[in-house]
């Protein structure tokens, strides 16, 4: 299976060279039953490390962390899901985007919130972790990434 570039990928953010093909998609979709059932774990210790490391980001979220584990943890399930359908796909992404940037989300976070969440996913995935997932997870959340990055800047050049 030739790699081709998902449709669903922002130019702008230098994210030209990233590949998600078909056999990738159908392991990201495998991985979903191992997310779920962490997810939980994934969420609590990513946002752990996340306010650890960025204090002045925890009065952005709301009071209760918890119901926004599993909106976190839903929407990535989600993207993964719409893979196939980008244009589905894109259209949650921009909505998310947008609101993101309402959010205060800039650029530099979506690197720290990637670089957090993999290393999550690797611990509590265990041994249904392989470098082969953190390639194709780390591209899937580059994706996510430049989409709402792209919708945000989007809702700035309109301000
Ligand atoms: C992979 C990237 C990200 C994903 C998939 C994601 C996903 C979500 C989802 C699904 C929600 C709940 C629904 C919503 O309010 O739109 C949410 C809320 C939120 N996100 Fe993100 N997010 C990402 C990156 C970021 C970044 C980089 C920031 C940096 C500031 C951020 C800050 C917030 C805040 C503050 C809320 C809560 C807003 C509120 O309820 O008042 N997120 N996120």
């Amino acid at each position: 299976m030739p790699v081709t570039r998902h449709p669903l990928l922002a130019t702008k953010h230098g994210a030209s060279s990233i590949a998600v093909d078909s056999e990738a998609i159908t392991r990201l979709e495998a991985s979903l039953s191992v997310l779920r059932t962490r997810g939980e774990r994934i969420a609590d210790r990513f946002y752990q490390r996340l306010f650890a490391t960025a204090p002045a980001m925890r009065q952005a979220f709301p009071a209760d962390i918890a119901a926004q584990h599993r909106k976190f943890i839903d929407m990535l399930v989600a993207v993964v899901q719409l893979l196939r359908k980008p244009e589905e796909a894109s259209q949650l992404l921009r909505e998310t985007g947008s609101s993101h940037h309402k959010y205060g989300a800039r650029p530099e976070h979506y690197a720290l919130v990637g670089q957090l969440l993999l290393e999550a996913m690797a611990l509590e995935f265990g041994d249904a972790w392989s470098e082969q997932l953190a390639q194709e997870w780390s591209q899937a959340i580059e994706l996510v990434s430049s989409a709402m990055i792209e919708a945000g800047s989007a809702v700035h050049s309109a301000d």
